[in-house]
């Protein structure tokens, strides 16, 4: 049987606080970096109809057909595709898609991943030890497990899982390997931790450390998020959904450097940076959902959204100003910044 047909749904996660974000228009380009069960795609497509278009984007293939068969409806406006975000510009480029009026990137694993048979990524089922996302990928779990040292497991363990007992998880790995399955390992760091931890499963964040490892999910986030700051067109919107502190933090300092004129160490008597601030933030404070959401889908209980919006930074504006119009027009009809930036967001909107 697929696991379409055994996995329950994935319930999107801050639904209507992500369309807002987003500031889904009719007629407008989205990308969904990560399609999963096509949730938020379904209602990306619902708000920009008529004439909204979606690429969506899953490393996972069987995310691709599960979310193609529930956006069905959409077909005509979207674009389902097998990829890793990290190749995101590549693809814009390759498919024509630009220019991008909202990007989303929600991120971790959906449920149809995390209850399916065989990945191995939960701790409460038994499966052998694999957790990669795409299965085409030749780095397994398994593998990681096995035939790192016993160092490069504590290290991997304590940065990837800010686990506090990385070094006994890591000693006890290397003098029972071979291990497996999920379950063999969960008992085993159970057997380590003991009950010393009692809000979360002790295997918790040696299985989040493990993920995050064999998919370089820090490393492609980090390279993604640069390109979709390139992709989007004028006031267009990055929303970011994140599961845990580290993928957080990355999210939060780059919308936090981009949307800074200088990122000059503090204490510098003049700029010498030349940095211009790409984005706005659209949120001073990070969104969590309610605690309804929490209730229904507990799930969520971990996201935090942030949102910012493309400005555009001063050589930028040079350029689009020299494009539009030649400078003595400009002169000649003495346009100010508000008339150029109106017609830039209906070059913008018209592209
Ligand atoms: C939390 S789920 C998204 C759920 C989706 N928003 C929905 O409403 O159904 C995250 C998805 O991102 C995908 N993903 C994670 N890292 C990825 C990457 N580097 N490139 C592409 N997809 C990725 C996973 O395979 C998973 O399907």
């Amino acid at each position: 049987m697929s696991q379409t047909m055994l996995a329950p749904a994935h319930i999107p996660v801050l639904i209507e606080e992500t369309i807002k974000a987003l500031n889904v228009q009719f007629g407008g380009r989205y990308i969904d970096c990560t399609l999963g069960g096509g949730g938020h795609a379904a209602v990306i497509l619902e708000h920009s109809s008529p004439g909204g278009q979606l690429l969506g984007i899953d490393t996972d293939p069987e995310a691709i057909k599960i979310a193609g068969a529930r956006l069905e409806a959409y077909s005509g406006s979207t674009l389902l595709i097998n990829e890793n975000f990290v190749n995101l510009q590549a693809s814009c480029y390759k498919y024509d898609f630009l220019p991008v009026h909202g990007i989303l990137f929600d991120l971790g694993l959906s449920s149809l991943q995390l209850n399916g048979n065989g990945r191995g990524f939960s701790f409460q089922r038994d499966a052998p030890l694999d957790m990669r996302l795409n299965p085409n990928q030749k780095l397994t779990a398994a593998e990681i497990v096995n035939t790192y040292s016993e160092t490069e497991l504590a290290h991997l363990i304590k940065t990837y899982g800010e686990e506090s007992y990385s070094r006994q998880i890591a000693r006890r790995i290397a003098r029972e390997r071979p291990i497996k399955t999920t379950l063999q390992l969960a008992q085993m760091i159970e057997r380590v931790i003991g009950s010393k931890r009692s809000r979360i499963h002790p295997a918790t964040r040696t299985f989040q450390a493990l993920r995050i490892a064999v998919n370089q999910e820090l490393e492609h986030l980090g390279i993604a998020l640069k390109q979709a700051v390139n992709l989007l067109g004028f006031e267009g919107r990055l929303v970011v959904i994140s599961y845990h502190s580290l993928e957080d933090r990355i999210v939060k300092q780059l919308m936090q450097q981009e949307s800074k004129d200088c990122i000059c160490p503090p204490g510098m008597p003049t700029c010498i940076c030349g940095h211009t601030a790409s984005l706005r933030l659209v949120n001073k404070r990070v969104i969590t959902p309610s605690p309804s959401e929490v209730e229904i889908n507990p799930r969520s209980r971990s996201a935090k959204l942030r949102a910012a919006e493309r400005v555009i930074t001063e050589d930028e504006h040079y350029k689009i100003v020299e494009k539009l119009c030649s400078s003595t027009e400009i002169e000649a009809n003495g346009w100010k910044r508000p008339t150029l930036l109106k017609k830039l967001r209906q070059t913008f909107l018209a592209a």
